[in-house]
């Protein structure tokens, strides 16, 4: 153990120290063999650990060259991963740019891409971005803004300007009793429009949103038509359509686009976090034609570029991976299985007095509770799974998300849920309630 280390949580206990892993599970220093259903915590481990095709591709190209240039190199494999990503794709998009390592990164670059077209067409007052409350994008300054993380507020002074938020969407919590789910979906399109009349549409470049709003609100899918709706807005003013599939994108929804549930191609649609499975960092901005147009008669070039950004052993990594997601197999292997958790969970704890519902796509799915002191609920749903049972969960707030590993097996999956379902009941029943 070394005090040189600036650690995150200051005032908590060391975290456990990892030796290995292997599939789904995780291997402890102290000798504890941990089922991960978090895909490493931040749900980037969706293929598990130690997965020798990738393992093996990333060797073989450690003895080529580990990276070369994306913007004065060509590299093979930049080529064949962007046709595969594409190959499946429902959406209209058909261009892939390489954008660097981290998800936020990507978030910016769409954002940077977007506003580069628009002044490129000399629409440079088209400098707002519209977001959601409850999002999550990235960690970098342009990214913080456009997303909503309170303990992160402070961080405020330092954000850009021109920017601005609408409400969450989310049926759960703000879909009237009495309204359908095509007014609710109207209703939160109109919300956009009003706040682009407001700004003024010859200012306003982009609407940014996570496909499925993700990790912090946990797993709310879109009612039917929402981004058709919201597609709709943006077209009439002018505005691009950003998604963000960091968390959702990749098969983790049971299909490689999450927004191809939804029948709407967006402008840009970027991807981190999953694409090579956590084997090495990437990420991409997915695009069009008519864009590159633009680029092409305008600068005559993509004007955001990083030094890592197509790195060659992470194309590898990635390529590997996705062909490995690219199968009718693991897709309806995912489509299978959370329907499974979702069934199971519905069947065995809808009732109980402290369940709101279950929802999600594919195997990104989410248990919202409500009871007092629900964070602690949470925070004690996962300690007990961890200390009696060996599985981790990611509990907390008002919420638990799963996201195992895509290639998680059906008798492992319900291991997890006969576990969780008892530890539910079992916390909730010793729980005080007043
Ligand atoms: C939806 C979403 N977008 C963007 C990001 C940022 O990705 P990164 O942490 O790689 O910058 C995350 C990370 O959790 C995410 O969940």
């Amino acid at each position: 153990m070394s005090n040189k280390l600036l650690r995150t949580f200051l005032n908590e206990p060391i975290p456990t120290y990892i030796d290995r892993g292997e599939g789904i599970y995780l291997y402890t220093k102290d000798g504890k063999k941990l089922l991960d259903t978090t895909g490493g915590f931040t749900s980037h481990a969706i293929l598990g650990w130690s997965n020798k095709r990738i393992i093996e591709a990333m060797k073989r190209q450690l003895d080529k060259i580990t990276h070369i240039d994306y913007k004065v190199y060509s590299d093979e494999n930049r080529d064949k991963l962007a046709e595969l990503l594409l190959s499946r794709a429902e959406h209209k998009l058909n261009r892939v740019y390489f954008a660097g390592n981290s998800g936020g990164e990507a978030c910016e670059a769409a954002m940077k891409l977007s506003y580069q077209y628009h002044y490129d067409l000399g629409k440079k007052e088209k400098t707002w971005f519209i977001s959601r409350y409850q999002s999550y994008h990235g960690s970098s300054t342009d990214a913080l803004a456009v997303g909503d993380r309170p303990n992160l507020d402070f961080y405020k002074p330092l954000f850009p300007k021109n920017r601005a938020k609408i409400s969450e969407h989310n049926q759960y919590r703000y879909k009237e009793e009495n309204e359908s789910l095509e007014d609710y979906s109207k209703r939160c399109a109109k919300e956009l429009e009003d706040k682009i009349l407001q700004i003024g549409p010859e200012k306003v470049c982009a609407f940014i949103g996570e496909t499925v709003m993700g990790g912090l609100i946990g797993n709310v899918p879109p009612v039917p038509n929402h981004w058709k709706d919201i597609r709709e807005v943006c077209d009439k003013y002018d505005v691009h359509l950003i998604l963000d599939e960091v968390f959702c994108g990749t098969g983790t929804s049971g299909k490689i686009y999450c927004c191809d549930w939804d029948g709407v191609t967006p402008d840009f649609l970027f991807m981190g976090k999953t694409l090579a499975a956590g084997y090495t960092p990437i990420s991409i901005v997915l695009t069009n034609d008519k864009i590159e147009k633009v680029f092409k008669e305008g600068q005559g070039r993509v004007q955001h570029s990083t030094t890592h950004q197509g790195h060659s052993l992470a194309v590898v990594a990635a390529l590997e991976t996705q062909r490995i997601i690219h199968t009718d197999e693991i897709l309806n292997h995912v489509c299978k299985m959370g329907e499974l958790l979702r069934n199971r969970i519905n069947h065995e704890l809808s009732s109980h007095p402290f369940f709101m519902n279950v929802r999600g796509r594919g195997l990104r799915d989410s248990v919202e509770y409500k009871c007092p002191n629900q964070n602690e609920f949470g925070i004690k749903l996962t300690q007990i799974m961890k200390d009696e049972h060996n599985i981790l969960i990611d509990g907390k707030w008002h919420r638990v998300c799963f996201s195992p590993a895509l290639n998680i097996k059906e008798e492992e999956l319900n291991l997890v849920l006969d576990c969780f379902i008892k530890t539910f009941k079992k916390v909730a029943e010793n729980w005080p309630v007043s």
